[in-house]
């Protein structure tokens, strides 16, 4: 892997529930010029899915709107920026919360949050009512001929 390797894609896209698909297959093609397992590319995948369906059903609440994303690669880290221009989150602690959900009548389990956070090795939320919410993800992948070079050691250790 080039060590210096820096890159940055921004997209956007209508706050149609079928662009959920578009955005994470779009940041998947992305990120794949990184050295990613399936896993990895999996945990962002599903982030970003977290994140962009937010947009649509809770910051544009099915109304049109337009959903961003920054996608930056910085040697070996991943970040990402996904963005709406809709109606905020008036308390962010609390939407953070596992199982907390102002849409139950939805099929929502509040736990969007929760899983971008355990997928993800940070996430930060900036939000203003009515200005819009901004969600930043990081993840930081791992070198893989370190990742070969552990597994070989496990392996002769023995
Ligand atoms: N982009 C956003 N704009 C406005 N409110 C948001 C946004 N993202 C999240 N929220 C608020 O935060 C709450 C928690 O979000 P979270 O993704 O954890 O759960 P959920 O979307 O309600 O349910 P799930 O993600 O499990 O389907 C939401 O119910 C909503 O009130
Ligand atoms: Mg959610």
């Amino acid at each position: 892997m080039n060590d210096n390797f820096e890159n940055e894609m921004k997209l956007e896209f209508i706050s149609k529930a079928t662009n959920e698909a578009f955005a994470r297959i779009t940041v998947a093609a992305f990120v794949s010029q990184l050295d990613l397992n399936i896993e990895e590319l999996a945990d962002i995948k599903t982030a970003v899915s977290e994140a962009v369906t937010n947009c649509i059903i809770h910051g544009y609440e099915n109304k049109q709107g337009i959903v961003k994303i920054v996608g930056k690669i910085k040697q070996n880290e991943i970040i990402l920026e996904i963005s709406d221009t809709g109606k905020g989150i008036e308390n962010i602690d609390m939407a953070k919360e596992p199982l907390y959900t102002t849409k139950p009548n939805l099929e929502r389990s509040g736990m969007g949050f929760t899983i971008m956070e355990s997928f993800m090795d940070n996430v930060k939320v900036e939000s203003i009512v009515d200005l819009g919410t901004k969600v930043t993800m990081t993840k930081k992948i791992k070198p893989k001929i370190e990742e070969e070079k552990q597994e070989f050691q496990l392996i002769t250790e023995d």
